[in-house]
């Protein structure tokens, strides 16, 4: 059958599509901005014949209504990332959280979570009978590969992107056609400490160099300070406007990337219309699953790759803690490892963990003597490089464990300093001299 004649007799209501959804089922949801929030509507209404369906989601960006109290019975959300939306239903028990690499999760689909049903959002096929999953290719794409139903939502909002991101018509079972405009990000306010942080992680980075870049005020602040650069490019988990504006530029170029050279590489992305349609049809930028693209092996391969993603705490020891405040997850390890390692094994590479040195308002310090009991380390003191706060750059790697524990008191904010010297000479049986 061609495949026109496929997709037409596919097309069906939201209500019909869920219908195919039962108790008990583990549905995975298309990630970040790249949910089908009509569709997921649609289950969420269905509720009163639902029981125990598992919502397995990355970084949840929509209303996440089945992680409602009121829908426990109904739905158990399964976090590959404790977002926003979802972290009181974590906290209260309601919710669940499954560690994992985030370049792993297409595997997980394989190997050891059944999916009975992937919900995701594409775009109208081409002329070959292809859908492109715009935004969101990272484990959405392998969802789709491993489900046993596809449902997806035409959504003409949804930009086309190129890369390894496209699904064919005979690969979905249900098409619901709706329009919806893609989620947009508020962009984040950049304030005098994050200014400084960027300055300082941008004193590390070269021209020429390939950069993985987080999400939020401080890689914003890092891409601020990178106007004199040249030829940086862009290998990353995901990016955000910020940039848009150093590729229009011309500081961003990709010409020196050691892996598809020329081209932006990203497995999801996150912003506003400006960035969506920045991508839309743009053949400059590559959407990839996240198997590739947060691989550590083909991290490894980009020479000069400079990793900069934050954390919640890091002790004298140089262990990251970024998931967890004490037993509480506020978030999920992400690619941060992924890139951490693979950074660690690419000539010339760097990863850079930056933070402001004080949380609560500057009621805590984020350098630390010990790590808060319970919380796990998201980044191991072997892997770990370069720390980096508004007060300056520790370099780690390579370095005793009392030189560390130095370079961190250096750059702890002030007010903090003296509690950290003091279990620094219990730990190492000597004064502390600076
Ligand atoms: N003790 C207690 N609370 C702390 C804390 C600490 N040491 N550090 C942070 N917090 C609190 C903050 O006060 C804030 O609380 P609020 O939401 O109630 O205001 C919350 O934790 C988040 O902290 P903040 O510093 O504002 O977060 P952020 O937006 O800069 O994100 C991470 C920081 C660590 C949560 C985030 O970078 C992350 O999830 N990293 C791991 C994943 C990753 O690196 N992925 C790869 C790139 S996408």
């Amino acid at each position: 059958m061609d495949w026109k004649t496929l997709y037409k007799e596919r097309c069906v209501t939201a209500k019909e599509a869920v219908a195919h959804i039962k108790s008990g089922d583990r549905v995975v949801t298309g990630h970040a901005v790249g949910e089908p929030s009509y569709l997921i509507d649609a289950m969420v209404s269905e509720a009163d014949r639902l029981k125990g369906v598992e919502i397995v989601h990355m970084v949840a960006m929509g209303k996440s209504e089945y992680a409602k109290p009121e829908m426990a019975e109904h739905f158990r959300h399964n976090a590959l990332f404790v977002g926003g939306s979802t972290r009181t239903a974590v906290k209260e028990g309601r919710a669940d959280y499954t560690p994992c690499f985030f370049f792993e999760v297409p595997r997980l689909f394989q190997d050891s979570m059944h999916i009975n049903v992937a919900m995701v959002t594409v775009t109208p096929p081409d002329k070959s009978g292809y859908c492109s999953l715009g935004v969101s290719v990272d484990y959405t794409k392998a969802a789709v590969e491993a489900a046993d139903i596809v449902i997806a939502q035409v959504n003409e909002e949804m930009p086309k992107t190129y890369g390894n991101c496209k699904v064919h018509v005979s690969q979905i079972d249900y098409f619901v056609l709706h329009n919806d405009p893609i989620i947009e990000l508020t962009p984040p306010k950049i304030g005098g400490v994050e200014k400084q942080i960027g300055k300082n992680c941008a004193a590390l980075i070269e021209d020429g160099d390939t950069l993985q870049l987080g999400i939020g005020a401080i890689p914003d602040a890092v891409l601020l300070f990178l106007k004199d650069k040249k030829d940086l490019g862009i290998h990353s988990e995901m990016f955000s406007d910020g940039v848009v504006d150093l590729y229009e530029a011309g500081v961003i170029t990709n010409a020196k990337k050691k892996i598809k050279p020329g081209i932006m590489t990203a497995a999801f992305l996150m912003g506003t219309k400006r960035l969506y349609d920045f991508v839309n049809d743009n053949p400059s930028v590559e959407m990839d699953p996240v198997d590739y693209v947060n691989h550590p092996f083909i991290v490894m391969q980009l020479d000069h790759i400079v990793s900069i993603n934050s954390c919640v705490q890091v002790d004298l020891m140089g262990q990251v803690a970024s998931e967890s405040v004490g037993t509480m997850q506020i978030s999920g390890i992400g690619g941060q490892v992924d890139f951490v390692r693979g950074a660690s094994m690419a000539e010339h590479g760097k990863s850079i963990i930056a933070i402001s040195s004080t949380a609560a308002g500057g009621t805590i310090s984020k350098i630390v003597p010990k790590i808060d009991a319970g919380t796990p380390i998201s980044t191991s003191r072997n892997d770990v490089d370069y720390i980096v706060t508004e007060y300056g750059i520790a370099h780690l790697k390579g370095k005793t464990l009392r030189k560390r524990a130095e370079a961190l008191i250096e750059i702890a904010h002030p007010d903090f300093r003296d509690e950290l010297r003091k279990e620094y000479e219990v730990q190492f049986q000597c004064r502390y001299f600076s």
